[in-house]
C-alpha cells in the first residue's frame, strides 16, 4: 500500500515536471506532438545532440550555403516517403546519389548524406549511439532553415531509425512531380493531413536551392507556359537551351540562399519555378495564401513552423521500434563492423536515458 502511494505520489511530481517542461521547450509550437516523441528527449542521454550539430552546421554553411537546401530537401523526401525514419540514408534508396535509375529530380545531393553521416559520428562519439539518424535529419533540416535567415524553433525528438528503405515506385508515389498542379497537390499532401495553408507554407521551402533543368523545361518547350513571365521565360531559356539540358538553376530568383518569403512575391510576378509552385498563385484555394505569406513574413514563419513540425513527425517509429542506426547508410544487421564488436552492449547503452 504504502509503495503504491509513493509511487503514485512520484509519477504525479513527475508528470508536473513532464508538464513544466513542455511549458518552457517547444512551448511557442501549437502542434500536437505523436505519442513516443517528446521536447526533452535527449536531456539526459545526449544533452549536446543539438549543440554540436548546430556548432558543425554553421561550419559547413561558411563554406557553401547552398548544403542548407539539400538539407531541408532530405528531410521531406525522408517524412514523406515512409515516415521520417531515415531509411532515405539507407544505401539502395531510390532517392540516393548513387541511384543510376532514378531521375535526376529525385536525387539527393550526394553531399548531404555526407554531412549526416559526419554529424552522427560527432553526436555518438560524444554519447555513445544513442541519437538516431531520423532525428539527426531532422535537427539538420531545422538548422538548415534557421542558420539561412529563417526561423528558429524546437522539434520533438525521439524517432527511431526504420530497417527498410522504400521501393522506387512507393517513392514516386509519395513525392508529387513539379509538373503537378496545385489541386493535385493539395489532393496528394491532404492525405497526410495538410491543409491549404500547410501545402502553401512547405512550398517555401523553395525559397532555398536548386534545381536541374529537366524538372521544369517541360513549362518552355515545345510552348510556353502563358503563367510564366516572358523575360523569366528567356532567362531559363538561356540557362537550359532544350527539353533535356543538364543545367542548374535557383528556385528564387531574389534572394537564392536567404530563407525569406520572397518566393512568394516571385509567384506574385510569375516567377516561380515548376508548375507546383505557380499554380498556388494561379488557383483561388491558396492564392490569398500566397499573397498574405509574400506581404508578411513573419505570418509565412510562423505557418512553416507548424506545417514542418506535422511533417517532421509523419509516420514516426518511436520506443522500441526500430533501431538506433550506428551508420546512417546501413541497417546495423547489415554492419559487420557492429555486428562483430557485440550488439547487446551499445543496445544497452542507448537505453539508458
Ligand atoms: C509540394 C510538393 C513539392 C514538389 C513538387 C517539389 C519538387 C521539387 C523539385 C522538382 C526540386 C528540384 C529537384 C532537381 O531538379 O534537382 C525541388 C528542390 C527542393 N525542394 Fe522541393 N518539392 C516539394 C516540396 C518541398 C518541401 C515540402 C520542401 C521542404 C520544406 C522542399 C524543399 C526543397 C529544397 C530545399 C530544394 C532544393 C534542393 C537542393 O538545392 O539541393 N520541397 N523540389
Ligand atoms: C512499379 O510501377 C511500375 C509502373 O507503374 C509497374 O510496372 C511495376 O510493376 C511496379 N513495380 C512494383 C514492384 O510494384
Ligand atoms: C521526376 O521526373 C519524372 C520524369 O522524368 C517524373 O515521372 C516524376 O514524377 C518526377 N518526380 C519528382 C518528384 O519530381
Ligand atoms: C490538375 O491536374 C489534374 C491531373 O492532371 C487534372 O485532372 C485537373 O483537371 C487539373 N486541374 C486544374 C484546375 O487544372
Ligand atoms: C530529348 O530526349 C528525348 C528522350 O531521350 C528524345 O526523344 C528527344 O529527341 C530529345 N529532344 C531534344 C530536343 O534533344
Ligand atoms: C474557385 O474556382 C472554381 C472553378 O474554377 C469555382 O467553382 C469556385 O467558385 C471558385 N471559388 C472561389 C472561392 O472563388
Ligand atoms: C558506413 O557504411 C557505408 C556503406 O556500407 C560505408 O561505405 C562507410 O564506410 C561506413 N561508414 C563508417 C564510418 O563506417
Amino acid at each position: 500500500m504504502a509503495t503504491g502511494a509513493k509511487s503514485f505520489t512520484f509519477l504525479l511530481i513527475s508528470s508536473l515536471f513532464l508538464v513544466s517542461c513542455f511549458c518552457a521547450k517547444g512551448a511557442q509550437n501549437p502542434v500536437p506532438i505523436v505519442n513516443g516523441l517528446s521536447w526533452t528527449f535527449y536531456d539526459y542521454s545526449c544533452p549536446k545532440a543539438e549543440s554540436i550539430i548546430r556548432k558543425q552546421l554553421k561550419k559547413v554553411f561558411k563554406n557553401d550555403i547552398g548544403q542548407a537546401a539539400g538539407l531541408l530537401r532530405l528531410h521531406f523526401h525522408d517524412c514523406f516517403v515512409q515516415g521520417c525514419d531515415g531509411s532515405v540514408l539507407l544505401d539502395g534508396s531510390a532517392s540516393g546519389p548513387s541511384e543510376q535509375d532514378a531521375p535526376p529530380n529525385l536525387t539527393l545531393r550526394e553531399k548531404a548524406f555526407e554531412i549526416i553521416n559526419d554529424l552522427r559520428e560527432r553526436v555518438h562519439k560524444e554519447c555513445g549511439r544513442v541519437v538516431s539518424c531520423a532525428d539527426i535529419v531532422a535537427i539538420a533540416a531545422r538548422d538548415s532553415v534557421y542558420l539561412s535567415g529563417g526561423p528558429d524553433y524546437d522539434i520533438p525528438l525521439g524517432r527511431r531509425d526504420g530497417l527498410n528503405f522504400a521501393t522506387q515506385n512507393a517513392t514516386l508515389a509519395n513525392l508529387p512531380p513539379p509538373t503537378a498542379n496545385a489541386s493535385t497537390i493539395l489532393r496528394s499532401l491532404a492525405t497526410k493531413k495538410f491543409d491549404a495553408t500547410d501545402v502553401v507554407a512547405l512550398s517555401g521551402g523553395h525559397t532555398i536551392g536548386l534545381s536541374h533543368c529537366s524538372s521544369f523545361t517541360g513549362r518552355l518547350y515545345p510552348t510556353q507556359d502563358p503563367t510564366m513571365d516572358k523575360a523569366f521565360a528567356n532567362d531559363l531559356k538561356g540557362i537550359c537551351p532544350t527539353i533535356n539540358s543538364t543545367g542548374t538553376t535557383v528556385l528564387d530568383i531574389r534572394t537564392p540562399n536567404k530563407f525569406d518569403n520572397k518566393y512568394y512575391v516571385d509567384l506574385m510576378n510569375r516567377q516561380g519555378l515548376f508548375t507546383s509552385d505557380q499554380d498556388l498563385y494561379s488557383y483561388n484555394k491558396t492564392r490569398d495564401i500566397v499573397t498574405s505569406f509574400a506581404e508578411d513574413e513573419s505570418l509565412f514563419f510562423e505557418k512553416f513552423v507548424v506545417a514542418m513540425i506535422k511533417m517532421s513527425q509523419l509516420s514516426v517509429l518511436t520506443g522500441n521500434q526500430g533501431e538506433i542506426r550506428a551508420n546512417c547508410s546501413v541497417r546495423n544487421s547489415d554492419n559487420s563492423y557492429l555486428v562483430s564488436v557485440v550488439e547487446e552492449d551499445l543496445e544497452t547503452k542507448s537505453e539508458l536515458r
